[in-house]
């Protein structure tokens, strides 16, 4: 199976938040979580430093979600550095390619086909009006078209490339709760990424994607903590309590449910819908752009309400139907995180919703991740220096 790959986005995909303190977040040495069968106060790990003539380890964090690829790794200085693809394609023949120099484009050869992939993928799709393909489809490998695994596999490879001389340490890498409600092929997804993961040359370790944002999240609260992580492909919830998962579960909707239901009410493909969407969109405001734009905006608004409401109700409905004892000694702080919750008057919104629910369990507050698009591969670092 020959693989090419061409990386043309070296700065781009680089993700970075406002502020470039945001983007390369101190390693705090003291969030660690412990082991999670051993609920004792975190023990102070710092990065390894290796002596100068052994070949430095590297371990590193990964979220592989349904639309964005994130890579967390700590620097020299013990910085984190993120990298990021976003996780689409597009199959060369749905694309008129006539004239195009494929070697200034991200692409992969895989058999006897050609893939333009990620940020080209994007671009192109948006221009030339094309439906965009996915290797994954609701947190996991999709099963619709044959050659998802290998694309995948080609950009995560991509993303945990190392400098030549170190060497692969431990990869601790995301996986979404099972879906409530919903069939879905969790094991087979947390297998097949196992096994790319190990054949780049790194020791995986799957770790719940919600239970990641605590880990990254809440030091203060001693990783405990309820963590609702908006993505594309669904919406994963986590209940910890002292970096040990109470409850892991996920809800079959997220970005990709709103862009759908858009699409097909304004009359559009989803792609453009995403394009308006991460460009000044606030939950209230419908009045920006052309006619159609300001109708895209307005059937976002409604659907944007309806995921809130929704994953605000399923929340209540799994605590009761669970009937844990969650009777924490202290308040925990409920973490909203993932792309999805970008939104202009996301925040506000899933408070308000919050705080005329009755929630079994006494919450400190309602806040934002530190940086929503990159914190599940954050605490996938942190679990990965561990030691
Ligand atoms: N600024 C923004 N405003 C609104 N939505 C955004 C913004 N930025 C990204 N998104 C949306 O967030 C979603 C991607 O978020 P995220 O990267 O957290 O998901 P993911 O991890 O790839 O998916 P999942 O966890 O479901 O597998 C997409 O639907 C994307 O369109
Ligand atoms: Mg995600």
């Amino acid at each position: 199976m020959p693989i090419h790959f061409i990386k043309t986005h070296q700065e781009e995909n680089r993700l970075m938040s406002t502020s470039p303190e945001d983007a390369m977040p101190t390693i705090q040495p003291a969030a660690v979580p412990v082991a999670p069968s051993a609920p004792q106060p975190p023990v102070v790990t710092s990065v390894r430093s290796s002596a100068p003539t052994r070949a430095p380890i590297i371990h590193l964090g990964l979220d592989v979600g349904t639309m964005n690829l994130v890579c967390a790794r700590a620097n020299s200085l013990g910085k984190i550095e993120i990298s990021s693809l976003r996780n689409v394609f597009l199959t060369v023949d749905d694309v008129n390619i006539e004239g195009m120099d494929l070697s200034k484009i991200s692409h992969a050869r895989i058999d006897e086909g050609v893939f333009i992939l990620s940020h080209d993928a994007y671009n192109f799709a948006n221009i030339f009006g094309h439906r965009l393909s996915r290797s994954m489809q609701k947190g996991m490998i999709s099963p619709e078209d044959i050659n998802s695994t290998d694309i995948l596999a080609v950009m995560i490879r991509e993303l945990l490339t190392i400098e030549p001389g170190a060497k692969p340490g431990k990869c601790v890498y995301s996986v979404p709760g099972d879906p409530i409600n919903s069939k879905s092929n969790v094991l087979y997804h947390r297998n097949i990424l196992g096994r790319i993961i190990d054949e780049i040359g790194f020791e995986p370790e799957p770790l719940n994607e919600a239970t990641a944002i605590i880990y990254a999240e809440c030091a203060d609260s001693d990783f405990s903590g309820i963590s609702i992580s908006f993505g594309a492909g669904l919406t994963n919830v986590a209940v910890v309590y002292k970096s040990i998962p109470v409850m892991e579960f996920a809800l079959g909707r997220g970005g990709d449910w709103i862009d759908d239901n858009v699409a097909l009410a304004v009359g559009t493909i989803p792609n453009r819908v995403v394009a308006i969407k991460e460009k000044d969109f606030h939950l209230d405001r419908f009045d920006l752009g052309r006619k159609k734009e300001r109708k895209v905006r307005e059937a976002l608004g409604f659907y944007y309400k309806n995921l809130i409401q929704f994953v605000v109700k399923s929340c209540l409905q799994e605590l009761d139907r669970r009937d844990l004892d969650l009777g924490f000694p202290n308040r925990i702080p409920l973490i909203i995180s993932g792309g999805t919750s970008l939104a202009g008057g996301f925040l506000d919104y899933i408070r308000a919703q919050v705080e005329e629910s009755s929630w079994p369990l006494e919450l400190s507050e309602v806040r934002y991740a530190g940086d929503p698009l990159s914190c599940v591969a954050q605490g996938c670092l942190i679990k990965s220096l561990k030691q």
